[in-house]
């Protein structure tokens, strides 16, 4: 992790967020290598859901046809979102404070931290430490909204982007010609005040959601459910992250969120973990009706089996859903329900760091003078690889340069993130291209100029094959298809 983490800082991925002051706990900042692969891997998945999604395909073992659309809600909503959706009162963490170090922990995680006196203990087992009794600590951030004082102007940065989803639910349906079952999907910043963020981006404060809401009969939850649980772990699979490394686990009842009636987590081998454990990528919940309904009833709770509306001493909502109708009228079956729902919750700092962690890669390879040296690959899916292609004349004469720079051109104009250097040794500079993980390199040599021809070499394989530079586009592209 050590190494992954340095080659994030070194070659322009991921920078600790005001690093210059010291840096902020729980914030990162994304360099200009990392900026392109995140935008890959929202790309990738905002493909995968809307764009690319044909809504007249009938998916393998589910109902029915259904269709993908987008929207982007704000980062601050009504207050009382978070009063139905259950956040207000049920988003926490229990906390211990140290009262001679001043630090904070989770109470969960004081047996896996560093006492910051003493690093070789826990916090607790040194002399000196005074923890406090377990208290209960709301992880959302908190703001003001305009000059109002007091708790009138109180709102929250959104903990997730989720309710964007459920609050215009009825908005897409009255604006579009959308009909159940159909998914809203959405990518965006959520921020949570964790106690102890760490391991790298895993746990930030500020981090990335890439959330879906597919909307559906309840007599057909179950089978979507089982449809989104295997679609999204195909998809991490199929931009290169191995089966040795990924899990799809289901939860334990005791385990499950206050609205879950069903949750299975994607999880990945991070290599801050001890061998053979996992941690969370994706969750993947069946959440029936809890949010359509609290946010046209109430708060719910749980009562029994049942779902019902959270009431106060006097008999009141304890906290007031919008009053608005959220259920659906099927006018072919003349039916009026209110839609279950089916989320497949990803991370995309958390997807960025999977993939990173799966691509690093070392071996040892011969330099210039054929002595063995080690290199780092990092072994990206071409998709996700923040340059595709890097162009390199081998020598800076002879009309090498210019005819480099042509095909740099072309590809750049076709929309494919390409590189050009001609800076150093030619060994030197495959291996800063394979560092970053670009997937192909072009030399451009002597008999360029003859034949017209260059060298493709490929990053994983190290197989070079001549071809004519004219055709160099429609390779690359076809290799970014893959
Ligand atoms: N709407 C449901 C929901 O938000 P979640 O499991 O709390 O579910 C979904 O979050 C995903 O968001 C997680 O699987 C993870 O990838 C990402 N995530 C959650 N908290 C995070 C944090 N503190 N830092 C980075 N990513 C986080």
């Amino acid at each position: 992790m050590e190494q992954i983490v340095a080659l994030c800082k070194r070659r322009g991925f991921i920078f600790q967020s005001s690093e210059i002051y010291g840096g902020l706990n729980g914030f990162w900042d994304y360099g200009p290598l990392g900026a392109e692969l995140k935008r890959n891997v929202r790309n990738a998945w905002y493909n995968d859901m809307v764009t690319n999604h044909d809504e007249f395909s009938v998916p393998t073992g589910a109902p029915q046809a259904f269709s993908m659309v987008g929207i982007e809600s704000s980062l601050i909503m009504h207050p009382q979102v978070w009063k139905c959706s259950g956040h207000f009162d049920l988003f926490i963490d229990m906390m211990v404070d140290c009262r001679e170090c001043k630090s904070r922990f989770r109470a969960d995680h004081v047996k896996s931290s560093e006492c910051p006196l003493k690093p070789s203990k826990h916090p607790g087992e040194f002399e000196k430490c005074k923890l406090t009794e377990p208290r209960e600590f709301n992880l959302m951030f908190k703001t003001t909204i305009g000059a109002m004082a007091g708790e009138e102007g109180t709102a929250y940065l959104r903990p997730e982007t989720a309710q964007g989803m459920f609050v215009n639910f009825k908005n897409v349906l009255d604006s579009t010609r959308v009909k159940v079952p159909f998914g809203i999907a959405q990518v965006g910043k959520s921020f949570r005040n964790e106690i102890t963020p760490r391991n790298f981006t895993f746990r930030s404060r500020e981090f990335e959601q890439m959330e879906m809401e597919f909307f559906c009969h309840p007599s057909e939850s179950r089978a979507w459910y089982q449809y989104w649980r295997d679609r999204r772990y195909n998809w991490y699979i199929n931009l290169g992250i191995s089966k040795e490394n990924l899990q799809l686990r289901d939860h334990a009842a005791d385990e499950l969120s206050h609205y879950s009636c069903g949750t299975a987590d994607v999880e990945y081998a991070y290599p801050f973990l001890d061998a053979g454990e996992y941690g969370e990528l994706e969750g993947i919940a069946h959440r029936g009706d809890f949010d359509l309904r609290s946010h046209m009833e109430g708060k719910l709770v749980k009562s029994g089996n049942e779902l019902v509306v959270e009431k106060d001493a006097e008999g009141n909502p304890r906290h007031r859903g919008s009053g608005k109708d959220l259920t659906f009228f099927d006018d072919q079956t003349r039916e009026r329900y209110i839609p279950h729902v089916i989320e497949p919750a990803a991370g995309a700092d958390r997807g960025t760091l999977a993939f990173l962690c799966e691509a690093y890669h070392e071996d040892e390879q011969p330099d210039e003078k054929g002595e063995m040296q080690k290199r780092v690959m990092m072994r990206l899916h071409p998709k996700l690889a923040p340059i595709k292609v890097a162009v390199l004349p081998l020598i800076k004469k002879e009309g090498m340069p210019e005819a480099a720079l042509k095909i740099y051109r072309e590809l750049k104009e076709a929309g494919i993130a390409s590189y050009y250097d001609q800076q150093a040794a030619i060994g030197r500079r495959y291996r800063r291209q394979d560092e970053i993980g670009t997937p192909i390199c072009i030399t451009v040599d002597g008999d360029t100029a003859k034949d017209g021809t260059v060298t493709l070499r490929d990053r994983d394989t190290l197989a070079q094959v001549r071809m004519p530079a004219s055709k160099i586009v429609d390779e690359v592209t076809k290799v970014l298809r893959r």
